[in-house]
């Protein structure tokens, strides 16, 4: 038997850690990382023991480690259904993955450009002037629409049958999915029996939608769903509906909210930042995007919506660095730790998008997205659509600056959104003889 060693860690009783990374979140797993160094042992509720890493070798070890390890058990596929990428392991999971990952590909994104600017258009003719507002409701329904367009392929009566619907199935959905109440049906006031009857009207809605897409010629068609009937698994046969079912839903819960939060954070910085935002209005106005892609990332650097992944060990032990993990161990990667490495990112909490300008960021440094097996499929088209959201608010409307202090993180469930929203101040612009843009470059 392989002897564990762990790394060093706080002694404290489990609750009373828990009680700690709950109230302090950010501030706690930083003052440990500055005192045990960067792996540390905690203890807390849920996770029980689990191993913190932030050194890029191991993580860059854990994101390429074969079979050894794997998601944690998963607890969303109570609510997303058996086929969700988040609820499959092992050989199950890459069979489902390999169909999902070529609609995302970076040269596929441009189809969906113009959806993107469409819906943000549509939410901005109801933006106020000169008034401060939270920009996060409409940045969520930017990016729902978004989705509902790009990747379920829903127009006309599905679109405004899934519009109303997804977000209260969703937000009850992420609640009983962390909530230790039985998954039991007792009628339509409960929270289940609720669960359900959303859930059979989001079933009803997709497979008019399948059926809407196979009366189509389906070459014609650009959207994911329109994508996956066409593809087929190595022994030729097709996903079922159910299937098709569980990953759209999987799909708009990961990329709606972390894609909104990630846009409030953008204007939360930039009202901050009156210099680059000056330059970024520069630059949208002369039809370029480097800077815009630069700021992008840099967000995502300051502000990761997601703040960090975890793994369990599925072998008797799993080598990571000097340190040997018993099987069952949880790994979790700190992204906020690595984030604001100074030895990483010199002044690490200045919020300086020209770090990343003409730079690529290192994909074991620059974790916003997780990395490896598990890597998130709708990284290209979240910056995609970031990008060509920035860019249309940044060409329609001046944002107005602020000395207000940094809006703090609040956790939403699924992402970390800042505390009042990303509030904004705006005026309309006068409409700009501006040169044809792309998102183009906006790839990750
Ligand atoms: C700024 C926006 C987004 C952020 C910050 C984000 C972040 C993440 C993170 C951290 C993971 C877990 C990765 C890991 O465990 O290593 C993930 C997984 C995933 N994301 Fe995203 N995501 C975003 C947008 C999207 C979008 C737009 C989609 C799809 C339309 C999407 C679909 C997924 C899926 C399906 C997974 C599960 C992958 C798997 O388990 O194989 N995400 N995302």
């Amino acid at each position: 038997m392989t002897t564990a060693t762990l790394p060093p860690g706080p002694s404290a009783p489990r609750l009373a850690q828990g009680v700690y990374a709950l109230t302090v979140p950010l501030r706690g797993l930083r003052r440990l990382r500055d005192r045990y160094g960067d792996a540390f042992t905690i203890n807390v509720p849920i996770f029980g023991r689990a191993v913190v890493i932030s050194d890029p070798a191991q993580i860059k070890q854990l994101f390429t480690a074969g079979a050894e390890v794997d998601n944690l058990e998963p607890n969303l596929g109570r609510v997303l259904g058996p086929g969700s990428l988040f609820a499959l392991t092992g050989a199950e999971h890459r069979k489902q993955r390999k169909l999902l990952v070529p609609p995302f590909h970076g040269r596929r994104l441009a189809a969906y450009e113009k959806i993107v600017e469409d819906e943000t258009v549509r939410e901005l003719a109801s933006w106020p002037e000169d008034r401060e507002f939270a920009t996060l409701p409409s940045m969520m329904r930017i990016t729902l629409g978004a989705i509902l367009r790009a990747v379920f392929g829903a127009e006309g009566a599905e679109l405004s049958q899934l519009r109303e619907l997804l977000p209260p199935f969703v937000t009850l959905g992420s609640r009983l999915a962390v909530l230790p109440i039985t998954k039991v049906d007792l009628g339509r006031w409960s929270p289940w029996g609720r669960f359900w009857i959303m859930r059979r009207e989001y079933d009803a809605i997709v497979e008019r939608l399948i059926t809407k897409a196979e009366r189509d010629d389906l070459d014609q068609r650009d959207d994911v769903l329109a994508l996956l009937l066409q593809s087929r698994y190595d022994d030729g046969s097709r996903m079922s509906h159910g299937e098709i079912a569980d990953q759209l839903l999987t799909l708009l819960t990961a990329g709606h909210e972390t894609t909104a939060t990630t846009l409030a954070w953008a204007v939360e910085r930039l009202r901050r930042h009156p210099g680059i935002l000056r330059e970024l209005v520069e630059e949208v106005d002369a039809g370029g995007s480097a800077l815009r892609e630069a700021t992008i990332l840099e967000v995502q650097r300051t502000r990761p919506v997601i703040d960090m992944v975890g793994r369990q060990v599925k072998a008797d032990a799993f080598r990571l660095g000097p340190w040997t993990l018993p099987k069952g161990y949880t790994v979790v990667v700190g992204i906020t730790l690595i984030h604001d490495d100074e030895s990483l990112f010199p002044n690490a909490r200045a919020f300086d998008p020209s770090r990343f300008v003409g730079a690529k960021p290192d994909l074991y440094q620059w974790i916003p997205f997780g990395g490896g097996t598990r890597r998130c499929v709708g990284a290209a088209f979240a910056n995609m659509e970031m990008n060509v959201t920035l860019r249309t608010i940044l060409r329609d409307f001046s944002l107005t600056p602020t000395a207000e202090r940094d809006e703090q993180w609040h956790s939403r469930g699924i992402a970390n959104a800042p505390a009042k929203g990303g509030r904004a101040v705006v005026r309309r612009r006068a409409p700009q003889q501006a040169p044809a843009a792309t998102a183009a470059g906006a790839r990750s």
